[in-house]
């Protein structure tokens, strides 16, 4: 499309969940968007694995395919939009797309957090555009606070509950003591859920999205990067109680921080103080705390998971890409994103508070030996309670919370403890944050 041109050719790549809601907004806000863009928008192919599938209504299906050629190499398309997901064919599609000069938006955080700053640097060499704003955070718009409104700042820190689905399940198990797959399968149907929802409730999806936030805030390049992650999988109701207990609540966190000489990445269930603001996110609400040097805290909240919340993103994508092509600065912003290559700080070094539970068969003399194997380490006991007592072989929880400790001590005493006859399973730990 030259600035000539009177129409802008998209080309999708998927039409799913996330597809299907771009194809319902593209047409609801045809008339916004032509008076926007000065061009309307047209959808010129899609391609899916089976055209014969029910689609939603607005979509012409003369336009589907299940060939990939028709799509990328119709050289009257603008822009490739890829909402396929997973990294194959999805890298090589995207690939061919930059290759043949098209704008290319994104919804694929897997193919990001492995691929993206490849992607990026190709896209920069061929003179476009790689944008993915659906990639995190569903309809928030953190890519766009990152890589424009804050573009003068320098990011320090973020904390994020990023994963619509762990939150969604955290949230009903926590208010309606639902069982885990009950409500897994309810993510699923509503669309929050990846294919693979093992990708959302085991953290692998919260990874990806860590990876691609921190490759925009801290201008890492950090393709494969392997982020530490533990999912909500392993998180008993018990845990919920305790939590509860102690003034807390249990919440799936993804935490990153520039800390000079690395970067330390991480992502696993936290325990966050009642009346602190992410504890209060539920649902299928996400959230993402920035902490700016210059700007301090900003917390950016919506739903971050479904087809209408991530079209949205995927939509201001395509409007922000098809106008750069339209004013003839396609590849300018990409450009923009310098990714040098940044050490992972290991897990060892984190520093915070912890809380444990510790099922223990009721002997005297438990006690004494557990605050031993905390204490010997360095690791500093704030509260504890034992919660009924014990009989025969029936073991009793014991709950610790701690003072800030270090990860390399904390695992330390807890493979000691382990080893202890008197404990009855493996102790159960959660990082406390803030
Ligand atoms: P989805 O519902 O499974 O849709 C995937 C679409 O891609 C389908 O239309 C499928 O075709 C097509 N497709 C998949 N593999 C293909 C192949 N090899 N060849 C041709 N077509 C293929 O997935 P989704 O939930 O829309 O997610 C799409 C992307 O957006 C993923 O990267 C996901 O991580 C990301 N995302 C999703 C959400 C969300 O809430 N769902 C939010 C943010 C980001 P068929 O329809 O014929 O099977
Ligand atoms: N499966 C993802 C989630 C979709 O639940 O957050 C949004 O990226």
């Amino acid at each position: 499309m030259s600035s000539a041109s009177s129409v802008i050719r998209v080309g999708l790549l998927g039409c799913g969940t996330v597809g299907g809601g771009v194809v319902q907004l593209l047409r609801a806000k045809a008339t916004y968007l032509e008076a926007r863009l000065g061009a309307p928008i047209e959808i010129a192919s899609v391609l899916v694995r089976d055209p014969g599938k029910e689609r939603v209504p607005e979509l012409d299906r003369k336009k589907l395919t299940s060939n990939p050629d028709d799509v990328l190499g119709d050289a009257s398309i603008d822009v490739v939009v890829e909402v396929m997901g997973g990294l194959e064919p999805a890298r090589t599609l995207v690939t061919r797309a930059l290759d043949a000069g098209r704008q290319v938006v994104t919804a694929n955080k897997m193919l990001l957090a492995h691929h993206g700053a490849e992607l990026l640097e190709r896209a920069a060499a061929r003179g476009v555009d790689l944008a993915f704003e659906g990639a995190v955070g569903g309809g928030i718009p953190v890519i766009r606070v990152l890589r424009d409104s804050l573009a003068s700042d320098t990011i320090e820190s973020i904390s994020g509950i990023v994963n619509g689905t762990s939150n969604y399940v955290l949230t009903r198990m926590q208010k309606e003591g639902l069982s885990f797959d009950e409500v897994v399968k309810a993510a699923q149907a509503l669309g929050y859920a990846e294919a693979d929802p093992t990708l959302d409730v085991g953290g692998g999806d919260a990874a990806h999205k860590l990876a691609v936030l921190a490759m925009l805030a801290f201008g890492a390049r950090l393709d494969g990067v392997k982020v530490p992650t533990e999912g909500i999988d392993t998180l008993e109701p018990l845990d919920h109680v305790f939590a509860d207990r102690f003034g807390f609540v249990v919440k799936q966190l993804a935490v990153a921080r520039d800390r000079g000489a690395a970067i330390e990445l991480r992502v696993h269930p936290a325990l966050i103080a009642k009346d602190a603001p992410l504890a209060n996110i539920n649902g299928v609400l996400n959230a993402i705390a920035l902490e700016g040097r210059a700007l301090g805290p900003c917390l950016l909240s919506g739903r971050g998971a479904g087809d209408m919340p991530t079209a949205v993103s995927v939509v201001a994508d395509v409007v922000d890409v098809a106008n750069a092509r339209r004013s003839g600065a396609s590849g300018r912003m990409t450009r923009a994103m310098k990714l040098t290559p940044r050490a992972l700080a290991p897990m060892d070094d984190v520093e915070t508070r912890y809380y444990f539970r510790f099922s223990v068969f009721d002997r005297p003399g438990v006690l004494a030996k557990i605050t031993g194997a905390l204490g010997e380490r360095g690791v500093s006991i704030e509260q504890m309670v034992q919660q009924g007592r014990g009989t025969g072989d029936v073991p009793v929880d014991v709950v610790i919370l701690t003072h800030e400790s270090r990860e390399a001590s904390v695992q330390a005493a807890l493979a000691a403890i382990a080893r202890e006859g008197f404990v009855a399973r493996p102790p159960r730990m959660i990082r406390v944050h803030g």
